[in-house]
């Protein structure tokens, strides 16, 4: 029986060696050491021997099913540590050095027609500045003029912040304190995200981006501002666009405009996208109202400027084609994938 003990000893570590899986090393487990397993009905056997015997043979058998036992939790734990190894080797690696366009994903068509005015700007010797989103009620309302219960704040109507700030409103927030950061002559043009209290349709949105310009030197004219729209638009455009001013009302500026462009889609002709006018409203601008300027720290009798505060996210709508504002925030991937290759 002990050559029997033996045998079954060698052939357990045997069989238990090939096993690679969970379940194969759980059916050995039973195999030997369930209820009717091989170690099990050799102790059943011990009732047949003498009693001298029974006691050396049940130690060497107790002995083999504490091996076996050990040797089944150490097999498991290698076969997991193996298959953890295994996934591990197999899955696809992250590679930092891949190219780009291995990764998915798209610039807003209103970055890619910031970026491109920006450079234009940039190209005719104006910096760009940016400006916090949270601003105090003097740069967004005071210094351009719209003093506490002036009726130009009903247009403006925005989120309040409990310590008086606000969400800003327009770009012009950011006039004052460039005009003092760098005092005159100065070219600046200063893109940046606004918010409003609008009833929101297809081209009203509560968040939309503006991009403000401004130049103030020695004799600067409504001549000067029209020269530098009409270069800007045309090379956005990539045509010649025509400009024309309506006259318009904004405290901060005097006298001030609308600018209107020759309508791009039927080049002037009228069109229900012009609404048969042949122009479409872009860009209120005008000449820097002097008390703006002397706000700003500038004097008025020495120094002239304009100002012009451009409808970015209306301009992206122009120049791709954009029919719903609310596209922009929404979160759409199907519309904004369509600049990927752009
Ligand atoms: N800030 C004005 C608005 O958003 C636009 C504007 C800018 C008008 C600069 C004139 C000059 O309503």
């Amino acid at each position: 029986m002990k050559e029997r003990i033996e045998a079954l000893k060698a052939e357990f570590d045997r069989v238990l060696s090939d096993a690679k899986k969970l379940d194969e090393a759980e059916k050995i487990r039973v195999a030997y050491l369930g209820k009717k397993g091989s170690v099990t009905e050799l102790l059943k056997m011990l009732q047949n021997v003498s009693n001298e015997e029974k006691k050396e043979l049940g130690q060497h058998i107790n002995l083999l099913k504490k091996h076996a036992e050990a040797r089944i939790a150490e097999r498991l734990e290698e076969i997991k540590k193996a298959e953890t190894e295994a996934l591990v080797s197999s899955a696809k690696k992250y590679d930092v050095t891949l190219p780009v366009s291995e990764i998915s994903g798209s610039y807003s068509p209103i970055t890619l027609v910031q970026r491109e005015v920006e450079e234009i700007f940039a190209s005719m010797g104006f910096t760009i500045e940016d400006f916090s989103e949270i601003v105090n009620d003097y740069e967004c309302f005071e210094s351009l003029n719209i003093p506490k219960n002036h009726p130009a704040r009903d247009t403006h109507d925005t989120y309040y912040l409990d310590n008086g700030q606000v969400l800003k409103t327009h770009t012009s927030a950011a006039q004052n304190h460039i005009m003092r950061k760098y005092g005159p002559p100065l070219r600046a043009i200063f893109p940046g995200r606004c918010f409003r209290n609008e009833s929101i349709d297809a081209s009203h949105e509560n968040t939309f981006f503006q991009l403000e310009g401004m130049m103030i030197d020695k004799n600067i004219s409504i001549s000067n501002l029209i020269y530098f729209m009409k270069s800007m638009l045309s090379e956005v455009f990539e045509r010649d666009v025509k400009v024309r001013l309506r006259p318009g009302f904004f405290p901060f500026v005097e006298p001030g405009f609308e600018l209107d462009i020759s309508c791009l889609i039927c080049g002037g002709e009228g069109c229900p996208s012009c609404k048969n006018s042949g122009w479409l409203e872009l860009c209120p601008c005008g000449m820097i109202h002097p008390r703006v300027l002397e706000m700003g720290g500038i004097d008025p009798e020495e120094y002239t400027g304009f100002a012009f505060g451009l409808g970015l996210t209306r301009l992206a709508m122009m120049k791709y084609g954009i029919k719903d504002i609310r596209d922009f925030n929404s979160g759409s991937l199907k519309t904004l994938s369509q600049f990927k290759h752009i």
